[in-house]
């Protein structure tokens, strides 16, 4: 399965984001990661529909968001029509998880369910046959810049191999913490899609270090 490298819109320098933008296409970044937070969710507010509707006119990038708030589904469709591709939602939303996915489809768009860190596997067993993508967070959602948790890594594992024997394409995204000396341990435990937010636009050089997230050595 290839693997991808989605920018967390989180560390970017938000006054000037086309140049950020600009610096991501040109490092060969695959995808746009980005944060929703409503304070109630998560202990942070970040950005939403106007940035997303002005990122999508910006770029051609694939947008990949994460919705880290308390009810998905009252605004999947908002999303969707803002210029979503990806749409991840929590599974301890408040939202039904099944109506989630239904709705996110309902519009043509990639369906992703995401998981803290201390919730475990099992609750999300029912859903994976529906979805595009599996969202494993490697930190407690709410901050970029925090420290990767490697108890994280048996759950990317455990994921993968279900989707595995489901006969499932779906990616397993990673997100959290994501650095050349953590990357190589969630690509070994199957995840595909590397999610790096401070670690990237710190980088000098960043399609050298995209592509060491992708390539870089496995342990
Ligand atoms: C955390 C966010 C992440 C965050 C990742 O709640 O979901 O996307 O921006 O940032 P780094 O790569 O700095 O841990
Ligand atoms: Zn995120």
């Amino acid at each position: 399965m290839k693997n991808y490298v989605s920018a967390s819109v989180l560390s970017a320098d938000m006054l000037n984001l086309e140049s950020e933008i600009r610096r991501l296409e040109a490092g060969g970044i695959d995808m746009l990661h980005f944060d929703v937070m409503d304070g109630v969710f998560v202990n942070n507010i970040s950005y939403g529909l106007p940035v997303l509707e002005a990122v999508r006119k910006a770029t051609g990038m694939t947008l990949d968001v994460h919705l880290m708030i308390t009810d998905p589904l009252k605004y999947i469709e908002r999303f969707a029509d803002a210029g979503a591709d990806y749409i991840s939602f929590h599974v301890e939303s408040e939202s039904n998880t099944m109506a989630c996915i239904d709705a996110i489809k309902k519009c043509g768009k990639k369906a992703a369910l995401a998981v803290k860190p201390a919730t475990p596997s099992e609750e999300i067993y029912n859903y994976l046959p529906y979805l595009d993508m599996v969202l494993v967070m490697t930190v407690e959602p709410g901050f970029g810049g925090q420290s990767f948790m490697p108890e994280t890594v048996d759950k990317v594992r455990i994921i993968r191999q279900r989707l595995d024997k489901l006969g499932s394409e779906a990616f397993v995204e990673v997100d959290g913490g994501i650095n050349a000396e953590t990357a190589p341990l969630v690509r070994n435990a199957g995840a595909n899609v590397l999610v790096s937010g401070s670690y990237l636009f710190r980088a000098e050089n960043m399609a050298e270090t995209a592509r060491l997230l992708k390539e870089g050595k496995l342990v």
